[in-house]
């Protein structure tokens, strides 16, 4: 993916719901992509934007008593300020009810009608409406939706629409896939489109009559019908960049180098979108990379079980950069992955605060102390250094190679290796030995080398975590605004005499449950302490989860509290209490009604489906003249609280023990 520009593109989102974790991480995983090439030097054109007709979006409209306009209108804000935040750099961001989209949409319909690729028939077949697609009697999986992961039932459906020929490329589609195996990425998803191609295609329904589904772009032959949502939004890959309105522009950076999908949408781009595209006579895109999805605990993230992560939550509580470093370090393109706090938290600690976090501050600690705040200069070198300078100077390769890869993973894998290596490096030369002890050329050598591979690791890591790298590198005294690759590559560019800053903590380490007792005791809640696991830090030798002051007790106490589970029914505020919800919920069949002090973590529209944990047998009791017949469990850790739940499907009334 190395050529002489880079033009990456996302999905464009839907907007009948907010952003969330997949959003994100597509969103995140392109910026970095864009970013490592920018830096690399190769011109770069990112594009993100919003899907916005369709069925999807209208029936969300509708739910809401708005019309599909002010949905889009209202949700696409939310998508732009979530990119603003994640420190997303994108070149344009299309929305496709512009005028600049849908003017060209149109003609290419025409186009494509007038060359006959688009022909009108009669219809006969069965409609997903979460999933915007057609199928024929023979697609249906037991009758249901056979796209994967969804399985909804399907809607009958007859009447007169208009068709692409979509059918009449499928041997050419074949050959094609087989003769660039670039084309689709990961090969195990390239042989999952072959695969479906095995099938007789079928001709492709590009319209829906305006009387079912009117939210559209109008077919430019016909009044009477709106374009299929997925015909309409593949389009924003070209007409965003100047197709037909700005040749130039067009011819500068298509064909696109990489388009970033979930695995989730592999038959639209690569069936749909490459017949589309050698009907209107236009070369297919180097590269189209469906990755894998993002699992809670190793399960779908879903509304009824409560295991949605929310992006914004964990930017807030543990900062961007930290966000976008764990989704590229955690997930290895194409697989999926697990996102839990457990998982977040120990990455968090062993990488960034443990290991980085610890280099920089013990190397400006000792610049400070025994140095002048001045960078000093070397002194002779021994194996060690030149060991150090080999594997700092190797990952700046093999980082642009992981790039060119899409293994991000790996890149990063090298750079906390680097990382570890010079730790280990001031394990073994001991600089805070050699400074209580005047070696001061000694001291010198360690410290320079350990500033340049702090130079060169917060060049590798700065399309990850822009801000911090900046922050890092403006206290090792470089000023650049951004990194120059080629200094990068090459060993010895701060100079001796440099000035080092303030001291700076880039990543504080999340502190085990210990230091959170203070809260705890101010809690009646069950509290869970947060655990983290890190590789530097000994053992910890208390047992933490028995928090002092709290006595023992025997088994058959503890056996005296009847926990089951339960589902939340509906949740509404307690007037004049902020802190107090007030939940219906059902524990098997039997209906309660519980009071939860945990309005200020949760918004009673978020809880409906939620699968918690109840104390069934507690006495009822009247908290601000409400009834309570329960008690829920919430774990709280630093100011946040979160629901106790079941890791999986269990129906509501299964025994907690
Ligand atoms: O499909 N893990 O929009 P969409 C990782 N508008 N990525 C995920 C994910 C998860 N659990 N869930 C979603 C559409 N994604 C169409 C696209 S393009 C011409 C039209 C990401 O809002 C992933 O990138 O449903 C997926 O492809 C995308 O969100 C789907 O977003
Ligand atoms: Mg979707």
């Amino acid at each position: 993916m190395q050529s002489a520009k880079f033009y990456v593109t996302t999905p464009i989102y839907y907007v009948n719901a907010k952003p969330h974790i997949g959003h994100a991480y597509t969103t995140i995983l392109a910026d970095v992509l864009a970013r490592y090439h920018r830096l690399m030097g190769v011109p770069s054109f990112f594009l993100t934007g919003t899907d916005e007709h369709g069925q999807k979006v209208s029936q969300a409209a509708e739910k809401a008593g708005m019309t599909p306009q002010q949905q889009a209108d209202g949700t696409v804000v939310r998508f732009q300020d979530a990119w603003k935040k994640f420190e997303i750099t994108n070149d344009d961001f299309i929305r496709t009810t512009e005028p600049r989209h849908k003017t060209v949409v149109q003609a290419i319909l025409q186009d494509l009608f007038d060359k006959d690729e688009i022909y009108r028939a009669d219809y006969d077949g069965w409609y997903c409406v979460t999933c915007e697609r057609f199928f024929t009697e023979k697609d249906l999986i037991d009758g249901k939706c056979p796209e994967p992961g969804c399985g909804r039932d399907v809607e009958k459906i007859r009447e007169s629409n208009y068709f692409f020929r979509m059918s009449k490329y499928q041997d050419w589609l074949m050959q094609y896939i087989q003769d660039n195996p670039k084309f689709i990425q990961p090969d195990f998803r390239r042989n999952e489109t072959l695969g479906f191609l095995k099938k007789k295609l079928n001709d492709l329904c590009i319209s829906r009559p305006k009387s079912r589904m009117s939210w559209g772009i109008e077919l430019p032959f016909d009044k009477a019908f709106v374009t299929y949502v997925w015909f309409d939004a593949l389009l924003n890959y070209i007409t965003a960049i100047g197709y037909l309105s700005d040749e130039a522009k067009f011819r500068k950076w298509w064909p696109a180098s990489c388009q970033l999908i979930g695995k989730d949408i592999l038959t639209t781009h690569t069936v749909y979108w490459p017949t589309m595209l050698k009907a209107m006579n236009l070369p297919l895109p180097e590269t189209v990379f469906a990755h894998g999805w993002w699992l809670s605990g190793r399960e779908k993230m879903s509304k009824t079980l409560g295991n949605v992560v929310n992006p914004m939550e964990y930017a807030d509580k543990y900062g961007v950069d930290a966000f976008r470093y764990f989704l590229m370090a955690e997930m290895s393109l194409g697989q999926d992955a697990d996102f839990t706090e457990d998982v977040f938290l120990r990455r968090y600690n062993t990488d960034l605060a443990n290991d980085l976090g610890n280099l920089l501050s013990r190397v400006m600690k000792l610049i400070g102390s025994y140095c002048d705040g001045l960078v000093p200069s070397v002194g002779s070198l021994g194996q060690d250094e030149e060991f150090l300078k080999k594997v700092a100077l190797a990952a700046v390769e093999k980082m642009a190679d992981a790039v060119a890869r899409m293994r991000i993973d790996i890149g990063l894998a090298e750079v906390a290796t680097v990382v570890r290596e010079t730790n280990r490096y001031l394990e073994k030369t001991q600089p805070w030995t050699l400074g209580k002890k005047g070696e001061k050329e000694q001291l010198g050598t360690v410290m320079y080398f350990s500033v340049e591979v702090l130079r060169i690791v917060s060049g590798l890591l700065y399309p990850v975590m822009p801000t911090q790298m900046i922050v890092l590198r403006k206290a090792l005294g470089l000023s650049e605004s951004q990194p120059d690759f080629s200094s990068l590559k090459t060993w010895g560019v701060i100079k001796p005499g440099a000035p080092i800053g303030q001291m700076i903590n880039l990543f504080p380490r999340i502190a085990p449950a210990a230091q959170d007792d203070k809260e705890r005791k101010g809690s009646a809640m069950t509290e869970v302490p947060v655990l983290a696991k890190t590789q530097n830090v000994p053992e910890q030798k208390q047992p933490i989860a028995a928090p002092a002051g709290v006595a023992q007790i025997e088994y058959t106490d503890f056996t005296k509290v009847q926990l089951c589970t339960a589902v939340i029914e509906s949740a509404e505020k307690v007037e004049g209490a902020d802190k107090l919800l007030r939940l219906q919920i059902k524990i098997g069949d039997e209906a309660r009604q519980i009071v939860a002090g945990i309005a200020l973590h949760y918004k009673p529209e978020e809880l409906p489906g939620k699968r918690i944990v109840v104390v069934a047998n507690l006495k009822p009791a009247k908290i601000r003249g409400v009834e309570s017949n329960g008690m829920l469990l919430a774990a709280s850790s630093g100011g946040v609280m979160k629901l106790i739940t079941v890791d999986g499907e269990l129906p509501s009334g299964a025994v907690v023990k």
